[in-house]
């Protein structure tokens, strides 16, 4: 199994490009589900999770193929729409394609994610709103089995602005018959993504980016084809990346706009940023201050981040209260960073960061998840020696090429065969 090692300790500079954004591109990939024909995806990230919706998008009957970035997408009607326990306990995401195949085909049989690393994650908040629709669901032996003639659109206010399930019900309600209203819905840039793909494809919605989504059914949608939005979290981590090494870093290819609470915290720990209308830089500062952080849903401080931004506060002058109102069990990488020297003290949902600059030491150290792999990453760029993150298939899932692109930084990280 591969390692990522690091010897840090090196200010990076210079320029690089974010990806093709992850968390956009999955959600539009099932999107595509909704309509027979040939897809046409542009931007789409290379990373093990597309690799998974590949897979699963092949099982259920649909031909892809990759050119660089681009992701064609060949939908045919499924024979069984089912989605086996083997392909979404690989991805949570999977989940996502259980309102386009019950909208599109009237039923669908998609095994239950379970849990994970950061939590619980339930998905509750995917099915009610699919039975307010008219679906008939049962859970039987680990599957969640729909059915519907066709969905018809109603009122639904969602108890928490979930990312996935507002995901998922816009999706389904793109074929009802009927208006549905989605209130108190996600209004991640990931969503108006979603809603400006749909969109192109013959769908009529109205709303994203706000709390509420209003979306008239049509009888039927056109093939996409889309330009997946830049990867903020990525690009997120890169400028993070820069702040704990004291680099000037410009990433270009984002979007400033989507970035703005981390530019806003990072701005009031005292770093210098400046933005253009597609990049941002970060200017080498070696004077800066903690902050505290909370999580939450867009446009708030992104769970995303959390890690990354932890590892940057072991750095800081000063104590930092980390509070993550997201998932449950988002602080499996204090642990880690505690095995580096860091100072920080946990209590379920909060963490006490107190800063020390030069304070961390290079360790063999474990990830446990996508973010947790990026935070121990960064840690290990703040560090004179050797740090061994081990586990990366984590960051494989999420980030396309992080060590070359921090190579190409100046830092010296690359990956081994362990
Ligand atoms: C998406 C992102 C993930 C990000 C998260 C929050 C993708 C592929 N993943 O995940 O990177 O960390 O948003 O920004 O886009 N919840 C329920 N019931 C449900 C659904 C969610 O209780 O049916 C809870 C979850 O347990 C969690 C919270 O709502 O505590 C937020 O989850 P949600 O926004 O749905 O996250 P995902 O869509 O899974």
């Amino acid at each position: 199994m591969d390692v990522i090692v690091i010897n840090g300790g090196k200010a990076l500079s210079g320029t690089v490009a974010a990806s093709g954004s992850k968390n956009a591109a999955l959600p539009l990939l099932f999107a595509s589900l909704l309509a027979e024909g040939e897809h046409r995806f542009d931007n789409v990230p290379r990373l093990k999770d597309i690799d998974s919706t590949e897979l699963l998008l092949n099982h259920l009957n649909c031909k892809t193929h990759r050119t660089g970035h681009q992701l064609a997408v060949t939908v045919k009607a499924p024979e069984d729409p089912v989605a086996p326990y083997e392909i979404v306990r690989k991805m949570r995401a999977s989940i996502l394609c259980l309102g386009p195949l019950l909208a599109r085909y009237g039923k669908a049989k998609v095994s239950l994610p379970g849990g994970c690393a950061i939590g619980s994650r339930p998905i509750n908040l995917h099915i009610e709103p699919l039975q307010q629709l008219g679906a008939h669901i049962e859970i039987e032996n680990g599957y969640v089995i729909a059915e519907a003639k066709r969905l018809v659109g109603e009122r639904i206010v969602f108890d928490f602005a979930t990312v996935g399930g507002t995901e998922n019900i816009m999706m389904a309600a793109s074929l009802c018959r009927g208006t549905t209203v989605l209130e108190n819905v996600a209004r991640e840039p990931e969503i108006v993504d979603l809603a400006c793909c749909l969109r192109g494809m013959g769908a009529q919605i109205e709303g994203e980016g706000t709390s509420v989504i209003t979306i008239e059914g049509v009888n039927e949608l056109k093939p996409a084809q889309h330009s997946v939005i830049p990867d903020r979290i990525e690009a997120g981590t890169l400028l993070l990346a820069a702040a704990i090494t004291g680099g000037d870093v410009k990433v270009v290819q984002c979007v400033p706009a989507d970035l703005h609470a981390l530019i806003n915290k990072l701005s009031d720990c005292g770093f210098e940023i400046e933005t253009g209308p597609d990049w941002v830089q970060i200017k080498a500062c070696h004077q800066w201050q903690s902050i505290d952080i909370d999580t939450a849903p867009h446009p708030g401080f992104p769970t995303d981040l959390q890690a990354q931004f932890m590892a940057l506060m072991t750095q800081a002058s000063g104590a930092s209260v980390i509070t993550e109102k997201i998932f449950e069990n988002r602080f499996m990488h204090v642990q880690e960073l505690a095995r580096m020297g860091a100072n920080i003290s946990q209590e379920t949902q909060v963490a006490v960061v107190h800063g020390n600059k030069g304070g961390l030491s290079g360790a063999p150290v474990m990830a446990t998840d996508l973010r947790a792999s990026a935070c121990l990453i960064l840690a290990g760029l703040a560090t004179a020696g050797e740090t061994v993150v081990s586990r990366i298939y984590h960051l494989d899932r999420g980030y396309e090429n992080l060590e070359t692109k921090l190579a190409g930084l100046g830092a010296q990280i690359e990956r081994r065969s362990a």
